[in-house]
Formats: structure tokens, C-alpha cells, sequence
């Protein structure tokens, strides 16, 4: 009997315990047919369980990725399980600013409208790498080449007013520094310290972002999705480790399903209609850390971010 009542308790208690990692969930039933709405990074992990969720709700949905291979598969899978064929994929490496050039084109010369922009791709904790065009690779990726595909699609986004844009960000921005004075990072490279400094440069982009676009209609959240089971980890750690690590830990660790509720929730949920700026995790606005509320800060790393990535003026007085 004892034993019996053991094992139905610590069932209980694991299965509360999973509930509790799981975290919020969107629950909007908002339909999206009519809409378009594009993900970049959405061939794996969070971003592809994003663009899966969209599917389901009708979108057009633009699969924004660095490897076409697997953003073919994943559109595959996502058509396949959502019976809507309306999925595509497009070519985005975050690190060539030519690629999110090309991109932000071909979708303002090709696309009547676009609904939802999710700034979703991210890379961890590389070795100290470049971008094609010299940037330390986290702020590259994770800041600058979604700066710059924000901007270049700013005009289609109002134009599809009321629309919204998000920001994968981080709980990692709480450790962050912007660091003006080596932004790449030449004289002391910690790949922590670099992506970290890349997600508090979302949430300052996020801020600064919002209060240019004020009365346009189109509104911007960021965000920390939780932390999840991804390939995120990739260069961290070797795969049969991470395989290990993941599975004993799965108690504690979203699944990407999980994951990506959060993003779902600020990409359609109707509570946040009249919100713009601000950061949520778990489907719920949490306060950011202090330095990720400083408005002189997110407006240097506007300016900072727009003369890096050659930005003209007259995109620069958006808003
Ligand atoms: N997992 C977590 O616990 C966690 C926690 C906090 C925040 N986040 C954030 O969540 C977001 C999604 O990460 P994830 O966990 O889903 O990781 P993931 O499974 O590694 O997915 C990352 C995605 O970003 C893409 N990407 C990387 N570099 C790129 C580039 N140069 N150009 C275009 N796409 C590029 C990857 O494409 P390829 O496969 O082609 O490389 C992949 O599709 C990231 O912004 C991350 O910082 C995750
Ligand atoms: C947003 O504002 C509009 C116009 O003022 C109002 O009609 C609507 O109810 C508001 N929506 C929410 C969710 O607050």
C-alpha cells in the first residue's frame, strides 16, 4: 500500500513539476488566414514550432533561414501537419548584411503586406567569430542583421498596420553590457559576454524601436522564451552530451512546443493590441533588468547599429 501511495504521490509531484517547466501558454485562438507573417531561424528549434503554431492558424508563412536544406524539411513537415500549403522558404544569413539586403527586397517587391515580423534566429556562445562584413558574429547575428531587416521592412510593416514585430531576446540580457567603447569585442572576446551584451542589444532595440513607431500602428515586444531543449547549445557542448544532459534534465527544460508560447503570445494574442515596447516571458510582461530600461543607451546603440550597417539617413529618421 505504502509503496503505492509513494509512487502516486511522486507521479503527482513530477507531473506538477513538468507543468511548472512548461511555463505559460498562448491561449489566443486568433486566426491568421490573410496574413503573412515571416521567421527567421524557423528551419529548427523554437522558431520552427513558431512557424508551425502560424501555419496552424491560417498564415502565409515565410521561412526566413541560413540552411534552405533544412528549411525545406521543416516547411515540408509544416505543411504536412498543418494542411496549409501557403509555407515557403526563403534564404536569410543573418551575417552577411547583403543576404538581409537581398531578403528585405525580394519580400518588400513580392509581398502585398506583412502582418508579423519574428526576429526569432540566435547563435550562443561561438568561438570568437566574424561576420562577412567584420562584426563579432553574436551582436552581428543576434543584433545587427535583425536591425537591419527590421528597418528595410519598417515601410511594408506599416503599410500592413495594425502589424507587430518580436523580438527573441534573453534572461541573459540581465548579465549584459553594451560595450561602446569595443562593441566587437576585439580587446577581451568572452563568448558569454558577447551573447549576452547581443540579447540586452534586443531589448534596447525593442525600446527604441517602439517609441520611433509610436501612432504607426505597428507594435514591438520582446521577449525570454524560457529555457528550452534546442540546438542552441550547439557549440557548447558535443551532440552525444548535450543528448544526455538534455534528457536528464528534461524535468526542468521546456520543450520547444513550450518554448515557443511566449513569442506566440506577443505575435498574436489581442490583450497586447495597444502595448509597444515592452518584455514578457512566459506569456506575461516581466520588468527587464535596469540597464534594459536605459532610454540614452537604446538610442546610442540605435545610432551605433545604423552607421555599422551603412544605414541611409532617410531610413534613419524612422518614425
Ligand atoms: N533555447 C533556449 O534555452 C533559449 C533561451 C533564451 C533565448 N533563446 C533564444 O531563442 C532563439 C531561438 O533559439 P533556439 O533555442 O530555437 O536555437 P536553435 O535550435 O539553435 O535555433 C536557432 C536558429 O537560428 C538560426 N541561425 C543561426 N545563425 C544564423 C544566421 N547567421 N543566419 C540565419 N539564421 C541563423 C539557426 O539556423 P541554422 O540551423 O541554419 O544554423 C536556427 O534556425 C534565439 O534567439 C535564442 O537566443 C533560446
Ligand atoms: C485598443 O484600443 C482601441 C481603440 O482605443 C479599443 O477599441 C480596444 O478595445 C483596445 N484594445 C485592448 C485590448 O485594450
Amino acid at each position: 500500500m505504502l509503496p503505492h501511495v509513494l509512487s502516486l504521490l511522486s507521479g503527482a509531484g513530477m507531473l506538477a513539476l513538468r507543468r511548472w517547466t512548461a511555463g505559460g501558454v498562448c491561449q489566443s485562438k486568433v486566426r491568421l488566414d490573410g496574413k503573412t507573417v515571416l521567421i527567421t531561424g524557423a528551419n529548427t528549434g523554437i522558431g520552427k514550432e513558431t512557424a508551425l503554431d502560424m501555419a496552424q492558424r491560417g498564415a502565409r508563412v515565410i521561412l526566413a533561414c541560413r540552411d534552405t536544406t533544412k528549411g525545406h524539411a521543416a516547411a515540408d513537415d509544416i505543411r504536412h501537419r498543418t494542411g496549409n500549403g501557403n509555407v515557403q522558404v526563403k534564404k536569410l544569413d543573418l551575417a552577411s548584411l547583403q543576404s538581409v539586403r537581398a531578403l528585405a527586397k525580394d519580400i518588400q517587391e513580392n509581398e502585398q503586406h506583412l502582418d508579423i515580423l519574428i526576429n526569432n534566429a540566435g547563435i550562443m556562445m561561438c568561438p570568437k567569430w566574424k561576420t562577412e562584413d567584420g562584426f563579432e558574429m553574436q551582436f552581428g547575428v543576434n543584433h545587427l542583421g535583425h536591425f537591419l531587416l527590421t528597418v528595410c521592412l519598417l515601410d511594408l510593416l506599416k503599410k500592413s498596420a495594425p502589424s507587430r514585430i518580436v523580438i527573441v531576446s534573453s534572461i541573459a540580457h540581465k548579465h549584459g553590457r553594451i560595450h561602446f567603447d569595443d562593441i566587437n569585442l576585439d580587446k577581451d572576446y568572452k563568448s558569454d559576454k558577447s551573447y549576452s551584451q547581443s540579447k540586452l542589444a534586443n531589448v534596447l532595440f525593442c525600446r527604441e524601436l517602439a517609441a520611433r513607431l509610436q501612432g504607426t500602428g505597428v507594435n514591438v515586444y520582446c521577449l525570454h522564451p524560457g529555457v528550452i531543449n534546442t540546438e542552441l547549445t550547439r557549440h557548447l557542448l558535443p551532440n552525444w552530451a548535450l543528448k544526455i544532459v538534455g534528457t536528464l534534465l528534461m524535468m526542468l527544460i521546456k520543450t520547444p512546443q513550450e518554448g515557443a508560447q511566449t513569442t506566440i503570445f506577443c505575435a498574436v494574442d489581442e490583450s497586447l493590441a495597444n502595448v509597444s515596447g515592452l518584455y514578457y516571458s512566459d506569456c506575461a510582461p516581466k520588468t527587464p533588468a535596469p540597464h534594459a530600461q536605459d532610454d540614452a543607451a537604446a538610442k546610442k546603440l540605435w545610432d551605433l547599429s545604423a552607421s555599422m550597417v551603412s544605414l541611409a539617413e532617410t531610413q534613419q529618421s524612422v518614425g
